[in-house]
């Protein structure tokens, strides 16, 4: 597959506006999608995120026989992504098959704030964008880091 079988019309990710980039995304998540290790659920989720010097990091859900220890789609790319060492992040598109959209669950909304700030979330599905949010709509009171270096706090 390539970028212009993604989105409604190659570019055009439903907006009017054109952007090549934003394709590439979603081609790159939906073949992530491809490799995702859902026996249990049979739903598969694809995610791609554009680091900020534009390099395209992708992840699938791995389901696994305890089901409690599946890692979705969004979490495996952030991991993958850090763990080759990248730190700033401009989007992430998800990629799973309803007609509805499917937004990240909380878990993965917890690790992409806690990684990513204020992350533009693209939701996608087989036949192109179903929406757009930034991830502080989505998580709008975040607990981080920030809560757990109070001086006062830890010595109450
Ligand atoms: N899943 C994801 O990978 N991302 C989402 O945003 C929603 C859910 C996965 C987890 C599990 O493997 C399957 O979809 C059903 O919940």
């Amino acid at each position: 597959m390539n970028a212009s079988d993604a989105g409604r019309d190659g570019g055009d990710l439903g907006s009017g506006i054109r952007d090549p980039k934003g394709a590439d995304l979603i081609a790159a998540a939906r073949a992530a999608r491809e490799h995702a290790c859902a026996d249990f659920s049979h739903f598969k989720v694809g995610a791609a995120i554009e680091t900020a010097d534009g390099t395209i990091v992708t992840g699938c859900n791995i389901e696994n026989a305890t089901y409690g220890l599946t890692v979705c789609a969004e979490r495996v790319a952030m991991f993958k992504a850090l763990s080759e060492g990248h730190r700033e992040f401009r989007r992430m598109v998800v990629v799973a098959p309803p007609e509805a959209p499917t937004p990240p669950c909380g878990a993965c909304r917890q690790i992409l704030w806690e990684f990513a700030g204020d992350l533009e979330i693209v939701l996608a599905n087989l036949n192109g964008e179903t929406g757009r949010h930034r991830l502080t709509e989505l998580l709008p009171q975040p607990f981080d880091a920030r809560l757990l270096n109070r001086e006062d706090d830890r010595r109450r």
